[in-house]
């Protein structure tokens, strides 16, 4: 019997911490043999307060390990968000850039250091190391920007309230000259956090580098967009002092509700572009009815840029371990029409569909669990949508913005691709490989789920379904005094 008790079953291929308040990745960083997460942290509860960075790290990215924190807040000073690197001339120094929100009101960009591979740091004594005596400065991101000609470490941070994104550039990862300043632009009434800026081949073609900004935007004033933070991006051309954008806009990231604040790691093998976000919205994240954690990472996505209507996009590709997994079992063709085949999958699954919109017409898939909510997708080929609903008594109880309808562009005239990465209340969908994606969170209850699909006309669906299994079971080890 459906019920709007939303138990929240813990992710098992997903980052969570084992308790308590997590929002931003933090400090990402390929070393040792590592990737590193440090996140934004409550070491003391369930909500948003005590800012330090947490600290996880993993082999594969698949399988996380938390650690003690690596950066506590302490009296008078939050530890917000902020970026590492690994040292480019062969020791083995992690330098952390963090932003120092004093309880003053003031932000400035603070450094530490690490020599034992990023699991205890030693702060600097001058800190902070970059202060512009300004309230909403905040968030660097340390790059290495290497041309051949140059190389020096450039970092970015934001005025968050003005719109903007100042560059400074280093050598010695000390002391920093400002280079430039981007913005404002696009859309008033938010502000912008956690600046990234990645380089990309266009079409895999290294010799045509682009450079790709990746911005978070929150609503902020006295109406403030009830769809909440959301990702925006723009690619553009980077000489190593100034960015020019292609384009005076910011195309969207990522179609759902619940991805933000995500940036690259640094010293990624094979020089990838990997990417981790925050799988939340801060219109509802401080209510979301997770125990004893709140607060979840997306999977780690590889990102490129490809020329798509003439107009340079950006691809976020499931990580390795994915399709890995995907490529271990072969899809089982269902003929589908206007009845609903209904078939079971567990709460930790992926689900690929490939099927073609010229045969079906509209496709309808939905997913129900043991909670009185579902999730619906409905594909329009005429539209060119894919719109992903989530509704219901049990979802309408978590907040008055978290029942939602979020539309993701996708083509009606061509054999489709659609991967759903289901993990717990964690729902990424990735359209042809990546070409678009939407992240939700969603409450199906912590049973088995029943998806149902339906087509306006018979055809055939090709589907794989893949369990993935748990390694450990994280909820036991946490000391129930803590919950
Ligand atoms: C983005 C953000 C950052 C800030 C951090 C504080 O979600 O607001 O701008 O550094 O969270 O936790």
């Amino acid at each position: 019997m459906p019920t709007t008790n939303t138990e929240v079953p813990r992710p098992r291929y997903h980052f969570t911490p084992r308790r308590h308040w997590m929002n931003d990745p933090n400090g990402l960083v390929h070393h040792g043999g590592l990737w590193h997460l440090y996140f934004q942290y409550n070491p003391e509860g369930p909500d948003w307060g005590n800012m330090s960075w947490g600290h996880a790290t993993s082999p594969d990215l698949k399988h996380w390990t938390e650690h003690p924190v690596a950066l506590a807040h302490r009296v008078g000073e939050q530890i917000f968000s902020g970026s590492v690197v690994a040292s480019r001339t062969g020791n083995d120094v992690l330098t952390a850039y963090y932003t120092s929100a004093f309880d003053d009101g003031r932000q400035a960009q603070s450094r530490a250091t690490s020599d034992d591979g990023g699991f205890t740091w030693q702060t600097d004594p001058g800190n902070p190391v970059l202060d512009r005596g300004t309230t909403a400065f905040r968030d660097p991101k340390v790059i290495r920007y290497d041309d051949g000609l140059t190389a020096r470490w450039i970092m970015l941070t934001v005025e968050a309230d003005d719109r903007q994104v100042l560059l400074y550039a280093s050598d010695d990862l000390a002391s920093w000259e400002h280079l430039s300043t981007f913005g404002p632009l696009g859309a008033t009434g938010v502000v912008w956090e956690c600046p990234d800026l990645i380089m990309l081949p266009l079409d895999g073609d290294i010799d045509d580098p682009r450079w790709v900004l990746l911005l978070s935007t929150n609503p902020v004033g006295d109406e403030p967009d009830p769809a909440g933070s959301s990702m925006h991006y723009v690619a553009g051309r980077f000489d190593g002092t100034t960015f020019i954008p292609d384009s005076p806009e910011l195309c969207l990231l990522d179609h759902g509700r619940d991805y933000y604040a995500a940036v690259t790691f640094d010293n990624a093998p094979s020089q990838e572009a990997v990417a981790i976000g925050w799988m939340s919205n801060w219109r509802y994240a401080h209510v979301f009815p997770s125990k004893p954690w709140r607060g979840a990472m997306s999977l780690p996505r590889l990102l490129s840029l490809r020329t798509v209507d003439g107009r340079p996009t950006l691809v976020q590709a499931p990580p390795h371990f994915v399709r890995e997994h995907l490529q271990s079992t072969s899809p089982t063709p269902i003929v589908v029409a206007d009845r609903a085949t209904d078939f079971p999958l567990t709460g930790h699954s992926l689900l690929e569909l490939y099927w073609d919109p010229a045969t079906t017409g509209t496709l309808r898939l939905r997913l129900r669990g043991d909670v009185d909510a579902f999730v619906d997708l409905v594909h329009d080929p005429r539209r060119e949508t894919l719109c992903l609903t989530r509704g219901g008594p049990a979802a309408e109880a978590v907040h008055p913005d978290f029942p939602s309808t979020s539309t993701v562009p996708i083509p009606g005239d061509r054999p489709t691709r659609l991967l759903l990465s289901l993990d717990g209340p964690l729902l990424e969908l990735f359209v042809d490989n990546g070409e678009a994606t939407a992240s939700n969170l969603i409450l199906l209850g912590a049973g088995s789920v029943t998806a149902s699909l339906e087509a306006a006309r018979p055809g055939t669906v090709h589907v794989t379904a893949i369990e993935i299994g748990m390694s450990t079971n994280i909820d036991a080890l946490v000391p129930a005094a803590h919950d």
